[in-house]
């Protein structure tokens, strides 16, 4: 079958909520792809920075099949032996007392929104369903009806209420916004953010914003929540966001790389204080905690740190941006990121459109995708060497050209 054939398969049995560039990917390693038709291609997205390791790096393939063909899953209905090695080696490897792991990222958001609720009645004295969490403006944490009641953007949102309560939007990178929103109201029991925008367009906020945060919320006895599912395992040149600013949150939600691209892990990290709150019966997942997830996410963590790849990723990322900077075309708006989660914007409703720059890189052999209709984030694998950027970098520079 040709990729016209398997796009039309797509098109009628598939429901439509995805509008995918038209290419058909059958084979990936390391930083590149290849389509049904042979075509090779870098890998700008990493789907969705969920492929830091790069494409079926060896040693998570082989964890994988090890595993899938000796134990499975279990369900937490038994204990297995995989679990317990992981829960310490994650815990000891981000400094947490406890993990509670879960499968896609936005069940973890949804993990740590009841852990803060409980923690909010046990152990902060909150009445029963008065608990209120911040969130900020331009957010994406998923696509559950918790992550669309608390989303702004009104592609998400609209026509899937009644939204959930409970919840105070403020704008993002405003600390005077987070300080009068707890002043007015002593039922916060949490402020959840990302720690960089990613979807709503790689939006880094100030220096020092997360710092002030965290002094807030530890000043108001508030937890805080952060969304690292796509900041997170390197990307931005840390093997946190947070550690940026060197901040510790609460709560630390993780997911996507945690598997290198493997099959759907996430995890929760708190200290006993909010993870001892719920009990047996109160939260859970039929394959949260899977033997294979376990071994594959103690193998991805390790290629992240025994690969230097949070180094690699900040040295990199510098050189990206300045590449992309050195284009002065009038129609790009700004260039910026952190790491190698970069993004680049061109001004909204001019000649140029994101969409025609990303089916035109794709010709060119490199694949990105546009988030909104004006910016295209750039997130290689985090295995990419510095002569692949730079080839990379000349394909998205020649095609940029192409629209002056
Ligand atoms: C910050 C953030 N949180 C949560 C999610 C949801 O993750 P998943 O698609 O695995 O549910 C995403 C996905 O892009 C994300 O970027």
């Amino acid at each position: 079958m040709n990729s016209k054939q398997f796009l039309e398969l797509e098109n009628k049995y598939g429901a439509h909520n995805y509008h995918p560039l038209p290419v058909v990917l059958s084979k990936g390693q390391g930083v590149f792809v290849w389509d049904v038709e042979g075509k090779k291609y870098f890998d700008f997205l990493s789907a969705y920075s969920a492929v830091n390791q790069g494409h079926c790096h060896p040693k998570l393939v082989k964890v994988m099949q090890e595993q899938a063909g000796k134990l499975s899953l279990t369900s937490r209905a038994f204990y297995n032996d995989c679990l317990g090695p992981y829960e310490k080696f994650i815990t000891e490897f981000f400094d947490y007392d406890k993990v509670l792991p879960m499968n896609t990222g936005v069940e973890g958001v949804e993990t740590a929104i009841k852990l803060m609720r409980k923690w909010a009645y046990l152990k902060k004295g909150i009445a029963e369903n008065a608990a209120k969490l911040i969130v900020m403006s331009g957010n994406f944490h998923g696509r559950t009806i918790l992550a669309v009641s608390i989303s702004t953007d009104p592609e998400s949102r609209k026509g899937f209420g009644p939204y959930m309560p409970g919840i105070e939007v403020i704008p993002y990178n405003d600390i005077d916004a987070l300080k009068t929103s707890i002043k007015a109201d002593g039922n916060v029991a949490g402020v959840l953010l990302e720690p960089i925008q990613g979807e709503a367009g790689v939006f880094v906020p100030d220096a020092g914003y997360l710092q002030q945060v965290r002094k807030v919320c530890s000043e108001n006895n508030i937890l805080m929540i952060a969304d690292e599912v796509q900041t997170g395992l390197a990307r931005t040149g840390r093997m946190l966001c947070v550690n940026h600013e060197e901040v510790r949150p609460d709560l630390l939600i993780l997911g996507k790389a945690l598997s290198g691209g493997m099959l759907p892990v996430s995890a929760v990290l708190a200290d006993d204080e909010v993870m001892m709150c719920i009990k047996p019966g109160e939260h859970g997942s039929t394959y949260g905690g899977n033997p294979i997830a376990c071994q594959v996410a103690v193998a991805a963590l390790e290629i992240l740190r025994d690969e230097n790849l949070a180094e690699k990723a900040d040295s990199l990322g510098e050189v990206f941006r300045e590449e992309m900077r050195a284009m002065d075309y009038p129609w790009i708006k700004d260039v910026r990121g952190k790491g190698l989660l970069n993004a680049v914007e061109v001004k909204a409703g001019g000649r140029v459109d994101a969409w025609d720059i990303c089916v035109k890189m794709k010709e060119n052999g490199v694949l990105v995708k546009p988030t909104h209709n004006n910016i295209i984030r750039f997130a290689p694998p985090l295995v990419i060497s510095k002569a692949e950027l730079k080839d990379a970098c000349q394909i998205i520079r020649d095609t940029l050209t192409g629209f002056v």
